[in-house]
């Protein structure tokens, strides 16, 4: 029988407000599945999800066929995919995708990669939906807990959590556009005022103060962006009525995940979670926008197991 490593790699958040394409944090809202099954030549994709299965579109086949050309690896691969993180919504899906695949392949071929290694070969997989390279989400999917990414070089540190920090995700039932991440990164700014950069570098510098010092409160206060939420917001109906509920429910900080158009709320265990939940799916509910909500915790990142 065919030699087979399946991947699981959480969803997971990006930009945590003023970390833009800088923080990223696993939860464990979602998950994909990835199985890598060596082959005698080509890549062939398998899945029952609505993903394009030309491994050039696909995120999952640009990371095996960037890592079969960079290890020299002879013989082709089959790729299995099993969705459980939607599809542009903020939650890291294509990361998702392209951090199993990574781990999977790593596996597979007994590569021994180091976390930047992996991280740059999943960051490849962003190209399929963002159109650009960015690391924060497929960082925090290969390595779990939360993550800074530094590059040129690239460089990934990852922080433990809190164990007491919990967030809640509203994910609106919207039409999101095919390349969304694309789009949304399309309306930021090019420049932005030095004022307006203190402040998101204070807060930033807060939040990893937070996560050093296992303190979700300040990670919850300092979830204060004043350059990418404010850009973006127009693209998500209801938004400041679901931050606004949120943080009168007892939300410590409430932003747009990823590029949205979920939104997310920060929180601890001792908030009353389903508070903050109903009151998001309010918010969302005035701009005549259903929604899901779910309550997670930071995840663990992908993890290879050998599967035949
Ligand atoms: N940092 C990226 C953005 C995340 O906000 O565009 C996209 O998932």
């Amino acid at each position: 029988m065919a030699f087979s490593v399946t991947a699981k790699a959480p969803s997971s958040t990006a930009n945590l407000g003023p970390g833009f394409d800088v923080f990223g944090l696993a939860l464990d809202a979602f998950f994909d599945e990835i199985t890598l099954t060596k082959k005698k030549h080509g890549i062939k994709i398998i899945t029952s999800d609505l993903v394009p299965t030309d491994p050039k579109k696909n995120t999952a086949g640009l990371v095996a066929l960037h890592m079969i050309k960079k290890f020299k690896i002879k013989g082709g691969i089959e790729i299995k995919i099993r969705k459980g993180v939607p599809a542009g919504f903020g939650m890291g899906s294509s990361a998702a995708s392209a951090a199993a695949t990574a781990v999977a392949f790593n596996h597979l071929f007994r590569l021994n990669l180091d976390a930047n290694t992996l991280v740059e070969c999943a960051g490849v997989g962003e190209m399929a939906s963002a159109g650009s390279i960015h690391y924060d989400n497929v960082s925090a999917s290969v390595l779990g807990g939360f993550v800074i990414v530094r590059t040129n070089p690239l460089d990934v540190i990852k922080i433990e959590p809190p164990s007491d920090l919990r967030l809640c995700v509203a994910v609106p039932k919207l039409d999101v556009p095919p390349k969304k991440t694309e789009v949304s990164r399309s309306v930021l700014p090019r420049k932005i005022t030095l004022a307006d950069s203190v402040v998101n570098l204070s807060n930033a510098a807060a939040i990893v103060a937070g996560f050093v010092q296992k303190d979700s409160n300040l990670i919850g206060t300092s979830i204060r962006d004043v350059i990418v939420e404010p850009a973006r917001q127009h693209l998500i109906p209801g938004f400041s009525a679901v931050k606004k509920n949120a943080l009168r429910a007892g939300a410590l900080g409430v932003t747009i995940s990823g590029a949205g158009p979920s939104v997310i709320a920060f929180a601890t265990k001792k908030s009353d979670m389903q508070k903050i939940a109903k009151s998001m799916k309010r918010g969302f509910a005035s701009a005549r926008t259903d929604c899901t909500v779910l309550i997670c915790k930071p995840s663990n990142g992908a993890k290879a197991r050998r599967t035949t």
